[in-house]
């Protein structure tokens, strides 16, 4: 069976390399519109998008989870960090950041949904994308409410992810399927 939605869901890699050409106004609104759009938990909503665009403020939270990292004991992370040449966001024009009631017990499900339907939307309409959580660290050390303020995320909101989004300048393959993912009976 095809159609546009499963093509989109079939055809959407994470994308980790983007060029510099800045998202257009009706790109950003129909990625907002997408976000809206989201089911959420009793429909509570209890999120905030911020499209930002702010290449100074991408670059402080970027270079902050750096920082953490390369200052922390966990290996891996840093070898990975340093494999991504340092990068988190990978050059993206632009970056959402997705807040959440902290109080709320869904909304980090409920971020995750519309986080798929911005990647999805944003898929649609030749965009590339990558969902990033690792930013997490940089909003729970101690520039976190700094970056909050920065971002503009509501009172009583927490970081929940991050999308990145431009016009990709890598490719990749389909990730490949693990094995019994599935049931049927
Ligand atoms: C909740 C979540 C957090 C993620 N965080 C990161 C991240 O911090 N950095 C990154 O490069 N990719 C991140 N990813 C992307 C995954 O690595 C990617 O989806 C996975 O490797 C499968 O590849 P695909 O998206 O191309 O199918 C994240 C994905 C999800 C769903």
């Amino acid at each position: 069976m095809e159609n546009q939605v499963l093509k989109a869901i079939t055809e959407r890699r994470s994308t980790r390399g983007f060029e510099s050409t800045p998202l257009t106004e009706e790109q950003i609104e129909t990625l907002m519109s997408a976000a809206a759009a989201s089911p959420s938990a009793m429909n509570l909503q209890s999120w905030h998008f911020t499209f930002c665009s702010d290449s100074v403020a991408i670059t402080a939270v970027e270079e902050e989870v750096g920082r953490i990292i390369m200052d922390g004991d966990d290996d891996d992370a840093k070898q990975r960090m340093k494999g991504r040449n340092m990068e988190v966001f990978y050059n993206a024009p632009t970056v959402v950041f997705i807040s959440s009631d902290a109080q709320s017990c869904w909304s980090d499900l409920d971020a995750g949904i519309a986080a798929e339907n911005i990647v999805l939307a944003a898929q649609s309409i030749g965009l590339g994308s990558v969902i990033v959580g690792m930013c997490k660290i940089a909003f729970e050390g101690e520039k976190g409410n700094k970056f909050k303020d920065m971002l503009k995320f509501p009172q009583g909101h927490r970081f929940s992810l991050a999308v990145a989004l431009g016009t990709p300048n890598v490719s990749k393959e389909a990730h490949p399927i693990g094995e019994n993912k599935f049931s049927v009976m």
